[in-house]
Order: C-alpha cells, then sequence, then structure tokens
C-alpha cells in the first residue's frame, strides 16, 4: 500500500517543479490551468506514475457514442482504414530478433556518443570510456522505456477515441490504431527487455500528459493529446534516435512503427479538421489553441531525462544545471526541431494556429516549420524521410 507523500516531501517536489507549474500556467488562461491542475498535481507532487508495486489506476472519463445505422459516409477515413489494414506487421516475422546488440561496449555505442548531453562537461569528459558507455546505455534505455510507456498511453488513448469518435468509418480505422499500439508497445517493450535489460519509470511530465488527456471529457482533447501532440512528438523522436544510431535492429524496429505513426497523426487531422471547422463555437477553439500551447511547453521544456540525472548526477550537480545542458545539447536540439515540424503545420491544417496564438509559437521561435507539410499530405514512407 502506498502513504500519502509527508507534507516535507510535497514541498520539496512543489519546488523541484516549480519551473513546470509556470510553464503550465503561460497561456493565462483560466481554463486550461484548472484542466491540467489535478493531472500535474496527480503526477509531480502525488507520483502517482511512479508507485512501488509498478501499477497507476486511473478514473477516466470516456464517452462512447454508438451509431447504429452505420453511416459509410467518410471516405477519407475510409481510405485511411483500407491503408492501415494492409499496411499491418508481424514483428516475429520482420524484425530480426536474433541480432545481437552489445551493451556497454564503446567501440558499439547505441547512439552516437558526441550526442550525449554531458559532452562538454569536464566530470563527464574525466569518466572511463566504460563508464561513459554505461551511461550511454542509461540514456538510450531511459528513451526507450518512455516510447514504451507512452505507447501504452497510445494503446488507452485509442481505445477511447475509438469508442467516442462520431463516425463509423473512424471507429474502424481506430480499431486498426489500437492494434497497431499494442504492437508497439510489444516491440518496445521486447527490445527494452531482451535488449537493453534496463526499464525506467514514467518521466513525470509524460505522466502528466497522459493523465490529463485520458481523465478529459472530451473526445477531441483526446485526439489532440495523443494524435497530434504526442504522436508528433514520437515521430520526432523516433527519427531522431533512428538518426544517431547505428545499431540494424533499432533502426527497422523504429522505420516500422514510424510508418504506423504517419497514420495516427494523419487520423488525428482529417477528424478534427472538419470537427473544428463545423462543430466548435469561437471560445471553444480559443481554449483548445491554449491547451496545445501549454502541452507544446510542457513537451518541448520539460522531457529531459530527469530519471538519468537522478541516477548519475543529482549528488554532483543542482537539477537547473542539468535542465541548461540537456535543453542545449545537439541532440535534444535536434529532437525537438523534428518534434515541432511535425506538430505545428498539423496544428495550422485543423485551425489551432490563429492570429491571436501565433506570437506565443513565435517567441518559441517554433513558427518557421508552420509552411511544413500536414500529415495527410505526406504518404507514410516520405514522412519516415521527412523526419531524417
Ligand atoms: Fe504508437
Ligand atoms: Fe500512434
Amino acid at each position: 500500500m502506498q502513504f500519502p507523500a509527508a507534507a516535507d516531501t510535497v514541498i520539496d517536489r512543489l519546488h523541484e517543479s516549480r519551473d513546470t507549474f509556470a510553464d503550465v500556467t503561460k497561456s493565462g488562461s483560466l481554463k486550461v490551468i484548472t484542466s491540467l491542475l489535478r493531472p500535474a498535481v496527480r503526477g509531480y507532487v502525488l507520483r502517482r506514475g511512479k508507485r512501488d508495486d509498478g501499477r497507476t489506476d486511473l478514473e477516466t472519463a470516456a464517452p462512447a457514442q454508438f451509431d447504429w445505422r452505420y453511416r459509410r459516409d467518410r471516405q477519407d477515413l475510409a481510405k485511411l482504414y483500407r491503408t492501415a489494414k494492409q499496411a499491418q506487421w508481424d514483428s516475429d516475422v520482420v524484425l530480426d530478433w536474433s541480432t545481437p546488440v552489445e551493451i556497454g561496449n564503446p567501440g558499439k555505442p547505441l547512439m552516437d556518443p558526441k550526442l550525449f548531453p554531458l559532452q562538454d562537461y569536464p566530470a563527464f569528459q574525466r569518466l572511463s570510456d566504460a563508464e561513459k558507455a554505461d551511461q550511454g546505455h542509461a540514456l538510450v534505455s531511459w528513451l526507450l522505456s518512455q516510447f514504451l510507456h507512452g505507447e501504452q498511453g497510445a494503446l488507452f488513448a485509442a481505445c477511447q477515441v475509438t469508442q467516442a469518435v462520431g463516425w463509423i468509418d473512424g471507429k474502424l480505422y481506430g480499431a486498426t490504431q489500437a492494434m497497431d499500439e499494442g504492437r508497439h508497445v510489444e516491440v518496445f517493450h521486447r527490445y527494452v527487455d531482451e535488449k537493453l535489460r534496463r526499464l525506467y519509470e514514467v518521466n513525470d511530465n509524460l505522466y502528466v500528459v497522459i493523465d490529463a488527456l485520458m481523465c478529459d471529457h472530451r473526445w477531441d482533447m483526446k485526439f489532440l493529446g495523443m494524435q497530434i501532440l504526442i504522436e508528433g512528438l514520437a515521430l520526432g523522436a523516433f527519427g531522431a534516435l533512428r538518426q544517431v544510431s547505428s545499431e540494424p535492429l533499432l533502426r527497422k524496429l523504429l522505420e516500422y512503427v514510424m510508418r504506423d505513426e504517419a497514420r495516427h497523426v494523419a487520423f488525428g487531422v482529417l477528424a478534427l479538421q472538419r470537427y473544428y471547422k463545423e462543430g466548435l463555437s469561437a471560445a471553444e477553439l480559443r481554449e483548445r489553441e491554449d491547451w496545445c500551447f501549454e502541452m507544446s511547453v510542457l513537451l518541448r521544456n520539460r522531457f529531459l531525462a530527469h530519471e538519468v540525472y537522478d541516477e548519475y548526477w543529482a549528488h554532483k550537480m543542482p537539477r537547473r544545471q542539468w535542465n541548461e545542458i540537456a535543453m542545449t545539447a545537439p541532440f535534444m536540439l535536434m529532437f525537438r526541431k523534428r518534434m515541432f515540424k511535425r506538430i505545428i503545420p498539423n496544428l495550422k491544417r485543423i485551425g489551432l494556429l490563429s492570429e491571436r496564438i501565433r506570437p506565443h509559437y513565435a517567441q518559441l521561435g517554433l513558427l518557421e516549420y508552420e509552411h511544413g507539410k500536414a500529415a495527410t499530405e505526406l504518404a507514410p514512407d516520405d514522412l519516415v524521410q521527412d523526419v531524417e
């Protein structure tokens, strides 16, 4: 049984998360701040994603809509469903799991060691090659563990979206996405478990985003959070890792997963584009714009491998210094660039990049991506190339 955190622990955690809470209030929208407050308390203060028994029970709000007439009137979604059926793959067949992955061998790193965030930091430079390789292993394991946790969130969100979406063509498509996400959980877990042999707990920021969208009762918020933001982040991260790793099994695995993810983002864009044009008031659209901006800031600023910091560096440097190093490290810069390259054009396509919100994104230097192609304009293979 987990006991409530003691008051001094709670205060410590609030203090540690003060920058994140400041980020959560950036848009100034009271509605958005209120909707994120409970997930933030559950994630940052109560650490619901990090329980000793490795489980989290969440009371979710998920509407379901039945369509007894089975109207097949969304040709665009029906086409995506046909594509998805034909693109299913079996990881036992297409991936060679006998590929040896050497852990801790400085001669065969999982990712280019020049890109390790602490590369220019003197205390890191003084480590032996074996110690550096160990920390490289930790970082890749951390990243892939977060992919795995994100995929579990995607699996549940896909199930919620499937029952909630208002078109039967969307429900049929959603069923293929649930299968895809199940397969992604399978392959990332197998890689982490068999090859890396090191599983990290869910990152607090990722937990908060997943919690927020699972518990929001509005179906389109689940689409926004999962199909546009988290899938966009995933595509950026998968592409970035694929580029810096020369490990063949991991590269192949990521390529297959990315093809699936490209369809998932396209589903989000197709579903939301029409709904936002026809079904929402100006005030409702404003709230969604602000919510996306908050989430983008959270994902951009706060995906900083704190679990690796806690393990190796907490007693050697303050967390703020680690954050600065992680924010400016080449791999993290590349990762963020990839992520927003995918997210911004899709937000624009669904109508959530109005003149009102543009200056906020411009301030973060993110508007340069607005003329990129939206997910619906890219074939899955183009997308694998495009993010690299
Ligand atoms: Fe996935
Ligand atoms: Fe996905």
